[in-house]
């Protein structure tokens, strides 16, 4: 059936006009444009009187402006309008990914009624079996990936789009980009997000080790072999998802035996001879090239078409330098209530600093050179960071040290340099970093935490 715009109006002016929530939307000075008659009653004030007044003026405490100004969502919170407590929520409104306005909108007009959905979704989860799988679940969901630039946009949009079906996914994107992050929020938007997330690192398991961390074992099926065997990780997610992170490092031989679970969607337990159903999602991530892989014979090409039904190309931070003001902001807060300080922001000249550096180690590095900088600033009792604070994006800045070092501090300064040019020849691929170095990929990654690189 199509629709003129005049029915089009009709439809939307009754969904506005709605007894049951409150509207209200500002454009990008904050002006009130809109607002239906339930929220002018909520303020008991004549709807006309408010068109044209700043939001502040209107609702002193409201967080709107933080919407216009940094996209700030939040999609439940409780918060009080002319002494009336109230459930709602924000978003900001975009047109070709420019904020345009922003708009809030009640969900409970009073805390009675959130009071019985609160009853109602405590019960429904307590049913879930979300709790029984331990650390096996989806830690974040879309809302906690922060950016406005358009590919970023358009990438939750695709993931909300995917979360239900089953089609394999591959996430493609440079070390610290936030790969993890999106394997979760997809897990989290879907029918699945009740299930277990389970994720297993092909580049820090053994090679001897991989079958049976993926499928498991039987008792006695091996000499050290566990008694009453062992379930493997894609029967530990059943009904779930399972993540194989650094995909590009699974070894030759496990590749076929993961193609030929992808084809059959059923496997033996090492030492088993019974054949195992699984309803399980795959997302795989990588930082290799695998193209390249492919061509050297190191990555089965069939395998590769069977994971990227859904390709997810993660952006280098340096291609959304846009987003650069929001993810600070967003790490600020974050930060604060994780080391109980008091920062308001970053300055100018700051911000110019950030945005001319070239990232390599993307959004976790960020976040790392964020948090070093509170407490440097912290501890001068700033609130507002200042460059200064960033010291190792200043020229020749590095770890800061001072001059006289002891043997410990000079031998780790040697180790954060040796580990960081490797990892810039190896563009940034662990496993092929640690082959340089000569060490295996778990030893890598705990000195990457430490050192806090990537
Ligand atoms: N868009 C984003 N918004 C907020 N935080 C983000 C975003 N992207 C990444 N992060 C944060 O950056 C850090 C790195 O993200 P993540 O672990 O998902 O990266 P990755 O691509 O898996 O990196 P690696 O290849 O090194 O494993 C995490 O702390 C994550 O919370
Ligand atoms: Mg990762």
């Amino acid at each position: 059936m199509n629709m003129n715009d005049k029915q089009m109006l009709y439809i939307l002016q009754h969904m506005i006009e709605n007894p049951y929530m409150g509207v209200l939307y500002i454009d990008t000075s904050c002006q009130v444009i809109l607002v239906n008659q339930t929220f002018a009653d909520i303020l008991e004030v004549n709807r006309e009187s408010l068109i044209g007044k700043h939001v502040n003026e209107v609702i002193p405490r409201s967080r709107l402006p933080y919407t216009i100004l940094n996209g700030e969502t939040n999609l439940c919170e409780l918060c009080c309008v002319n002494h009336k407590e109230m459930v709602s929520m924000r978003v900001p409104i975009y047109n070709d990914g420019e904020i345009v306005g922003a708009m809030a909108k009640t969900l409970f007009l009073d805390m009675g009624a959130a009071q019985i959905m609160v009853q109602h979704m405590t019960s429904l989860l307590d049913s879930t079996p979300v709790q029984k799988h331990g650390k096996y679940y989806g830690k974040y969901t879309l809302n906690d990936i922060v950016g406005n630039s358009q590919n970023i946009v358009r990438i939750k949009s695709l993931c909300a789009r995917v979360a239900n079906n089953i089609s394999n996914v591959l996430i493609i994107g440079e070390s610290g980009t936030g790969k993890e992050l999106f394997a979760h929020a997809i897990h989290n938007s879907g029918y699945r997000r009740n299930k277990p997330f389970v994720r297993i690192n092909c580049a820090c398991i053994p090679e001897n080790l991989l079958e049976s961390e993926l499928f498991g074992y039987e008792e006695g099926s091996f000499t050290g072999a566990r008694k009453g065997g062992k379930i493997g990780k894609i029967e530990l997610a059943y009904g779930g998802t399972i993540f194989l992170d650094e995909i590009g490092e699974l070894p030759l031989m496990m590749q076929a035996k993961l193609l030929s679970f992808l084809q059959e969607r059923e496997f033996e337990r090492i030492g088993g001879n019974e054949l195992i159903q699984s309803d399980v999602r795959v997302i795989a991530a990588t930082n290799t090239n695998l193209a390249e892989a492919i061509a050297q014979g190191n990555f089965r090409e069939d395998l590769y078409y069977r994971l990227n039904v859904v390709s997810i190309l993660l952006p280098p931070l340096k291609n959304r330098l846009e987003d650069i003001e929001i993810l600070v902001n967003h790490f600020i807060g974050k930060l604060n209530q994780k080391l109980g300080t008091v920062i308001e922001g970053v300055d100018e000249e700051s911000f110019s600093l950030l945005k001319s550096y070239d990232w390599p180690g993307n959004i976790r590095e960020l976040e790392n050179l964020i948090e070093r900088a509170i407490n440097l600033a912290s501890l001068d009792g700033q609130k507002i960071i200042q460059a200064q604070y960033f010291p190792t994006l200043q020229p020749g800045g590095f770890l800061n040290r001072p001059l006289k070092l002891s043997l410990n501090q000079a031998i780790e300064d040697l180790e954060y340099h040796m580990i960081r040019e490797t990892l810039k020849k190896n563009n940034y691929n662990k496993a092929a970093t640690a082959r340089s170095l000569d060490i295996h990929p778990s030893v890598l990654y705990r000195k990457l935490k430490k050192y806090e690189v990537i």
